[in-house]
């Protein structure tokens, strides 16, 4: 059993298959994927992936919030399963291999399982979990987020996207609203989730496997800002009550904050839309979001608090009104040092080097956290770049990141 390897080539054509699937072709040859969370494409993605489940005899079970979950049978049915997770759903300008690699790897290892008929006393269970990408609806992963109890069902069916289109009605019209309660009824034994790095890391110091000790706490805010519409022409600079203007000064300000504080706190302003978005008209209403993240939580609260005193000073200096609402709020999470300390041996056991590293993204892995020991494998990203249609990673890493997670997964899936 040592020298177990998946197969890489098939892992590849999955991950080539499923990325067809609400595919986006750039300019330059770049292929992307867009697969908003229970969207047409996202439907035709998870049909797909539970097509591949279901040949490889898994047993698949879909969820109050469409969380779909695979299960390969151990020798003990008692016992809990060890899970590999991840999610399908993308950006809309999102690549192939987020949240992608980590669902078609678990695959792969199953595969490997079977064809090697390499029996494990757990059973090994698959999971894709519902709109982790918090592109359209949010907070991001929540379909973890519920299936670990940190969010009630009824509330997470109920939220609307920017369209006011509500979660709940769009899971049941592409058909994956299953009768599976959700929060899960048990805990798995452990969960580990492969993910590319998403950042330059990796491939900056030329390094093959990143050993994720947690994810960086995540801070999401909506705001509306109200001002006065007005003529471009006629209205002198001193009488305008512009949320253009102060919308601008927040994503500067926001940007000084993340610079000024330094060490891992960023800031981004990612969305900004202004109404009636006209060349000659003082705009009316701004909305936008603003992103603060930090790997400790007491910085990341700072940065808050910095934010808020900037975006009420900015609207008072320009007499407008500003309403916020929190979209998403994650503590850091610090993942089990026992599984840490696995994936970090088994990739060296396997010859890669590697690096201890926190996560920048967020992962459906830091909610398993909340329930059972969790640990991630990241591999690098080409250019650095994710949630961006040029996202690469080199089919030799993806087969490094997936043979290490087999490995991870047969150590857990023979555990007593
Ligand atoms: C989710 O992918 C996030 O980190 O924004
Ligand atoms: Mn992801
Ligand atoms: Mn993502």
């Amino acid at each position: 059993m040592s020298d177990l390897r998946i197969d890489g080539g098939r892992l590849w054509d999955r991950l080539e298959a499923l990325g067809e699937v609400g595919a986006v072709h750039g300019a330059h040859g770049e292929r992307g994927c867009a697969r908003l969370a229970l969207t047409d494409a996202d439907r035709d993605g998870r049909d797909l992936v539970v097509g591949w489940m279901r040949d490889l005899g898994m047993q698949v079970s879909t969820d109050a919030v469409g969380n779909v979950v695979a299960v390969h049978p151990g020798t003990d049915a008692d016992l809990a399963p060890v899970m590999i997770g991840s999610h399908i759903d993308t950006v809309r300008t999102g690549g192939r291999f987020d949240g992608n690699l980590g669902v078609l790897a678990g695959l792969q290892v199953v595969e490997t399982l079977i064809t090697a008929r390499v029996t494990t006393r757990r059973p090994v269970a698959v999971a894709f979990f519902t709109g982790e990408e918090g592109a359209r609806f949010q907070p991001d992963m929540l379909g973890s987020l519920v299936y670990v109890g940190g969010m009630a069902l009824e509330d997470a069916l109920d939220v609307r996207d920017a369209d006011g289109v509500r979660l709940g009605d769009d899971l049941a019209r592409i058909g994956y609203a299953g009768m599976t309660p959700c929060p899960a009824a048990a805990a798995p034994h452990a969960y580990v989730e492969l993910h590319i790095e998403q950042g330059p890391v990796l491939e900056d110091e030329g390094i093959t496997i990143g050993v994720v000790t947690g994810v960086q706490g995540i801070s999401w805010t909506a705001l509306t800002i109200t001002g006065q519409s007005a003529h471009a022409g006629t209205t002198p600079m001193r009488l305008r009550h512009d949320p253009g203007y102060v919308a601008a000064a927040i994503t500067t300000g926001v940007r000084s904050i993340a610079t000024g504080m330094g060490g891992t706190q960023v800031a981004t302003v990612g969305r900004c839309d202004l109404h009636p978005n006209l060349v000659n008209v003082v705009a009316a209403t701004a909305t936008m979001t603003v992103d603060l993240r930090n790997t400790d939580e007491a910085l990341l609260q700072e940065a808050e608090a910095r934010f808020d005193t900037l975006s009420t000073q900015a609207a008072e200096a320009e007499g407008v009104t500003i309403s916020r609402r929190t979209l998403a709020r994650f503590q850091p999470v610090a993942f089990d040092p026992g599984m840490v300390d696995l994936v970090g041996q088994t990739a060296t056991d396997l010859g890669f080097t590697t690096r201890r590293m926190p996560s920048g993204a967020g992962h459906d892995a830091q909610m398993l956290a909340r329930i059972c020991p969790t640990s991630m494998i990241f591999v690098p990203s080409v250019d650095g770049l994710s949630h961006n249609i040029a996202e690469y990673t080199t089919p030799a890493d993806v087969t490094a990141g997936a043979d290490v997670l087999l490995r991870v997964v047969l150590a857990k899936a023979d555990e007593r």
